[in-house]
């Protein structure tokens, strides 16, 4: 399966939102990640769903992957759906029901995410290994970009090699990893088996955003 790149507007220049879509149009990232965080459930808060809506009116094809670090995401699934979310991206760790959480999205037609910090293990996502679309394994404490990259490699195999013995089709499952990818790191987390980069800092300081994009998918 190829590997995807979905770029972190967190680090975008949000004053010419417009002009940084544009720009990544233009160099193919595969998809928009959209981290929207409520202050509450990490130590910040960022944009949300009227933003979202905007973008999606933007640019209608470009794939919109959401983030939520929020407390309850489980409210908050049909709004993201309506807004142009592709994936919905959740955390085990928040208040809301996991297996609730998923049916609600199943409900919409968003690809299923679940989301694990750096404390929590694999085994947290094995129940859930038939339902969701994607993994996504945080390689840094959510909440704000540029930071450094924490080594999940020994957790993205687990959840590899889970999946292939209970999984009913193992090579559908999405791994993404999301903080810290950059040139270095990219190698690291596609060795242990993760398919889709989040990048935010290293795509948009990148002086040539297009090599940035090809470094991380090949
Ligand atoms: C952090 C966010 C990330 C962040 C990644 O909580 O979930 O998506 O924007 O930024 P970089 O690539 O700069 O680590
Ligand atoms: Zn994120």
């Amino acid at each position: 399966m190829n590997k995807l790149v979905s770029a972190s507007i967190l680090s975008a220049d949000l004053l010419n939102l417009e002009s940084e879509i544009r720009k990544l149009e233009k160099n193919s990232v595969d998809m928009i990640h959209f981290d929207v965080m409520d202050g509450i459930f990490v130590p910040n808060i960022s944009y949300g769903i009227p933003v979202l809506e905007s973008i999606d009116r933007l640019s209608p094809d470009l794939l919109l992957d959401v983030h939520l670090m929020i407390t309850d995401p489980l409210k908050y699934i049909d709004k993201f759906f309506l807004a142009g979310a592709d994936y919905i991206t959740f955390h085990i760790e928040s208040e809301s029901n996991t297996a609730e959480t998923i049916e609600a999205i199943r409900r919409t037609d968003a690809g299923i995410g679940i989301a694990i910090k750096p404390d929590t293990p694999a085994e947290a996502v094995f129940p859930y290994i038939n339902d969701a679309d994607m993994i996504l394994v945080m390689t840094v404490e959510p909440g704000f970009g540029g930071q450094a990259f924490m080594d999940m490699s020994e957790k993205i195999r687990k959840i590899r090699e889970y999946a292939e013995s209970n999984r009913n089709n193992p090579a559908s499952l999405r791994i993404e990893v999301d903080g810290g990818i950059d040139d270095k790191t990219a190698p690291i987390v596609k060795n242990a088996g993760a398919d889709v980069l989040v990048s935010g800092s290293y795509l948009f300081r990148a002086d040539d955003m297009e090599k940035a994009v090809s470094i991380l998918r090949t």
